[in-house]
């Protein structure tokens, strides 16, 4: 296992495709969620600077939070509250181009300004969420949903 990424240059669209295969070679045949979730969120965080990247785990019909990077964050956020509550009861991807027009935007941080959630699903269940959050409105675009969305359903696959 490479222990250090490479060739994160370009722009957005090549970062992910340089990125995504990476994460697959870090993560190899680790079967522990929790470290995979880990890394996953330190290499988003190390390719983008996001403000704040991380999981959200379904445990007894509740989204806990997993592994992150970035600022301490909300600990229980519950179904179809807030926008990984949302993403959780729809079983979709949600891009927030302005967090403070999203009815119900949980704000752990008042400096998030745009956020996506992109589910996990494992066997048509939503299992918990990839949440990345951007000091910068409307940061997300249908690059990062393509890419953030292949990732989860790679990484899904593992769970
Ligand atoms: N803003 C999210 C809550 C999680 S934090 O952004 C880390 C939401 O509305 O669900």
């Amino acid at each position: 296992m490479s222990e250090t990424l490479s060739r994160l240059t370009g722009n957005k669209s090549e970062i992910y495709q340089s990125l995504l295969p990476q994460i697959e070679a870090l993560i190899g045949d680790e079967q522990d969620a929790i470290a995979n979730m880990a890394n996953i969120s330190a290499a988003l965080k190390e390719a983008f600077n996001f403000f704040w990247v991380g999981f959200y785990i379904v445990k007894n019909d509740e989204l806990v939070l997993g592994p992150f990077q970035g600022p301490i964050a909300c600990t229980r956020i519950q179904k179809g509250k807030g926008v990984c509550g949302a993403a959780w009861l729809k079983t979709e991807a949600i891009i927030v181009a302005d967090v403070d027009a999203f009815p119900g935007h949980i704000a752990c941080s008042s400096i998030s300004k745009s956020e996506i959630v992109v589910p996990l699903i494992k066997n048509n269940v939503v299992v918990g969420v990839l949440d990345v959050d951007s000091e910068y409105l409307n940061h997300f675009d249908h690059t990062d949903l393509e890419h953030l969305t292949k990732l989860c359903q790679w990484f899904s696959e593992k769970l």
